[in-house]
């Protein structure tokens, strides 16, 4: 599908799309993955996994008929710092220490030159249990993880219901969803005289730093490289951790390298998910469907422990009340734990449950009051100026009603009721807001850094924001090269590695483009400025009437040198050049993370989408037809790119709301196989049309804000409302199956009889 876009102007290099920076290495195999690397006398590593999902553990037991002598053994007992993932709270140790608390939870790890060998080792250890009570249920879990809310006005909301024409109650439930990057986790630690490399596919190299300097407790130095990563979501985020640990433990016991490379069944059982959550509404309405006032609780399922579960439970209070104008609105919500593998960071990161229930909730709305639940959002929708459940006051680009407008544009005129009557046609809008960047204060707190480097071709982008797919290189090149006045060739991007870039933050958020480019944006300008200073002065030119254009310096007409020579004459003269940026907030920030009041992000992305479906009434299969999206990501530095993520994002939210979940049976992963765990394939994706609305905002690098999260949200309830017009069933819950749509069928003929 073309890309169409509301303002087709470019400017230089930014708005045009050229060919991605990494193509050519991946589609031609260049492009080496972790398990395309060897290294000289390495070891394969695995992992020996609890069977429970609570237990104490009695006894690890190894046969000792078996020849253990060219393997290595690793347990807690090893460890030479601290047994903790650090993340946001010390509760996850790197092995089981006396409990587990999961099903297959790590509790030793085996290392050994034959991969048969070491499968065949792993039948011969046996771990002893006292089982203990486990709980799956998050409602009825009494281990909260965390805690939030907000806007307890508690005499406003009496008086918004005491007014109500009506009050509209809902239940809403989504499932846990896996990430499913194609390339699995992988790492190798790699041993050295002056301490640990770790190469791994990851989004988050210095997370992953952290977290070895605490496990290795200071046995040396530690770096950490970020090799060609096959795709993450937010599942990268934060296992890496994990899986690096256990190299490490085992590769400083052997003195040699360990490679562990997850396959597809163990990494769909043991890795983090999207939280499950149930989320539930209560909101006073008038007669022309105004909100008066909300109270939504929401629960997520943490897992056995908290991994990300904090920041991914802020995010989704913060977007629960959707992007609608509130005079108040109450939001209770908690993470609990259950003795299930922990949740994690899966793009959207809380939103996409939260939205999905509002917007669902607006459904029930639209049909209780009698109005077409478009002209619902368009009543209710942001506008410049209106100040959100969190007392911000949104400034500048702000695009709910140029978003829904131009879905509802470009979706058109209704689908005709398809021919013969055991299929039925509807159609469904979604309106969403996506915060881009960290959450509240979170920016000020990373204090992330970005460096340009000057090298005798351009420069060199230092960040520690990695490539998992998304075109961060691209992005990145773009605009340092924009900002610099060079074409795009003369810029490279070093790889992520510890030791050689300044910590950029972690590659999450959708905050890369917009954090991370913006600051790298004011360091290639400053290293620009300086440059100009210095031919200015070889000159005899004032510095203030030179710049850099197409790659070359000029005085006003007068071309004073190429980029190339002048880079070549100050490395000869000076020395090297590294200019590093710190990102600066925009002014007027403010955000109180006790009282949860202020500005909650620095700008939001907003999007509404149409989902035509059929859905067959004999086997209760929903197809979707075609989805329109229309995106307000600010200005689109790559087009093609941006489109990209979206259509990447719709067929991952389509996935989840039709297909995709991931089953428990006693807290173990019943379909931990892609043959029981669908996902969409190319040919289960509808045409897709995506309009991108470019509203730029004014802090942004050239007016980009974040694009990576925001296709996650709208779809699945697009597809739900789809699925009520069609067949007047209301799902409430994720993903709708055939049996659940069938369920709610049979609900509603009951009604109708009883
Ligand atoms: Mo993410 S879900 O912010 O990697």
């Amino acid at each position: 599908m073309a890309v169409r876009r509301v303002a087709e102007e470019t400017e230089g290099l930014i708005g045009a799309s050229p060919p991605r920076v990494d193509g050519l290495a991946k589609v031609t195999g260049r492009a080496r993955y972790l398990d395309d690397l060897t290294f000289p006398g390495q070891l394969w590593g695995r992992t020996i996994r609890s069977t429970l999902a609570h237990a104490r553990i009695l006894r690890v037991e190894r046969d000792p008929a078996f020849d253990w002598s060219a393997l290595t053994w690793v347990t807690a007992a090893d460890v030479p710092g601290e047994n903790v993932v650090d993340l946001l709270d010390d509760d996850q140790p790197f092995l089981a220490e006396g409990v587990v608390n999961h099903y297959d939870e790590p509790i030793a790890l085996i290392a050994g030159d034959d991969r048969e060998r070491l499968a065949e080792a792993l039948s011969h250890v046996r771990v002893e249990y006292e089982p203990l009570p486990a709980v799956f249920d998050p409602v009825a879990s009494t281990a909260v993880l965390r805690r939030c809310r907000y806007g307890r006005e508690e005499e406003r909301l009496a008086d918004a219901f005491a007014r109500a024409h009506r009050i509209v109650e809902g239940r809403y439930r989504v499932g846990r969803q896996e990430q499913l990057y194609l390339e699995p986790n992988a790492v190798c630690a790699v041993p050295g005289p002056d301490g640990m490399t770790l190469y791994g596919s990851m989004q988050c190299p210095f997370y992953v730093q952290r977290a070895l300097e605490r496990l290795l407790g200071g046995s040396g130095r530690i770096h950490v490289v970020q090799t060609v990563t096959g795709g993450g979501f937010g599942g990268k985020e934060d296992y890496p951790s994990v899986i690096a640990g256990h190299a490490c433990l085992l590769a400083r016991k052997a003195g040699r390298p360990v490679k562990i490379v997850y396959g597809r069944a163990e990494d769909l059982a043991a890795t983090t998910k999207r939280h499950p959550a149930i989320v539930t509404h209560r909101t006073a309405v008038d007669a022309g469907g105004l909100l008066l006032g909300g109270e939504i609780d929401l629960v997520l399922d943490g897992g056995a422990y908290c991994t990300l579960s904090p920041v991914v439970l802020s995010r989704a209070a913060l977007h629960a009340p959707g992007a609608y104008r509130w005079p108040c609105c109450r939001v209770e919500a908690r993470v609990a734990a259950t003795n299930t593998p922990p949740n994690g960071a899966f793009r959207g990161f809380g939103a996409p449950q939260a939205l999905f229930a509002i917007e669902m909730q607006m459904e029930r709305i639209a049909r209780e009051i009698g109005l077409d639940p478009v002209e619902l959002r368009r009543r209710n929708a942001l506008r410049e100026g209106d100040v959100t459940a969190t007392g911000q006051t949104l400034r500048g680009s702000v695009s709910a009603l140029a978003v829904l407008e131009a879905a509802a544009r470009r979706a058109g005129p209704r689908p005709a009721a398809a021919p013969g009557g055991r299929v039925r046609r509807g159609r469904g809008f979604s309106l969403v807001w996506h915060g881009a960047a960290f959450t509240g204060a979170g920016e000020l707190h990373l204090r992330s850094k970005a460096a340009v480097e000057l090298t005798a071709a351009g420069l060199r982008v230092l960040a520690g924001s990695t490539e998992i797919g998304q075109g961060t290189e691209t992005v990145f090149s773009q605009i340092v090269a924009e900002a610099a006045g060079l074409p795009l060739t003369a810029v490279e991007v070093a790889v992520p590695d510890t030791s050689r870039v300044p910590d950029s933050g972690p590659t999450v958020a959708s905050r890369t483009t917009m954090v991370v480019g913006g600051t790298l944006a004011r360091a290639a300008r400053e290293l620009v400025g300086r440059l100009a200073g210095w031919v200015a002065a070889r000159h005899g030119a004032d510095p203030a009437n030179v710049e850099c254009r197409e790659g070359l310096f000029r005085d006003g007409p007068v071309v004073l040198g190429s980029f190339v020579a002048v880079a070549t004459g100050w490395l000869e003269e000076r020395g090297p050049l590294v200019v590093t940026a710190q990102y600066a907030p925009p002014p007027g920030i403010a955000w109180d993370e006790e009282a949860f009041h202020g500005d909650a992000y620095p700008a939001y992305g907003w999007a509404a989408t149409a989902v035509d479906v059929e859905v067959d009434l004999d086997t209760w299969q929903t197809k979707v037809r075609s989805v329109v999206a229309a995106a307000d990501v600010g200005r689109a530095i790559h087009p093609v790119l941006c489109e990209g993520q979206i259509e990447g994002g719709i067929a991952q939210a389509l996935g989840w709301a039709l297909l995709e979940e991931v089953v428990h049976e006693e807290g173990r992963v019943a379909n931990a196989r892609l043959a029981s765990y669908l996902v969409p394939t190319a040919r289960d994706v509808p045409p897709l049309v995506t309009v991108l609305v470019e509203n730029p905002y004014a802090h942004g690098p050239f007016g980009a804000k974040g694009v990576g999260e925001l296709p996650m949200d709208g779809p699945a309830p697009a597809v739900t409302a789809a699925v009520l017009d069609a067949t007047g069933a209301f799902v409430a819950e994720l993903p709708v199956t055939p049996d659940r749509l069938m369920e709610a069928m049979e609900g509603m003929r009951r009604d109708r009889l009883a």
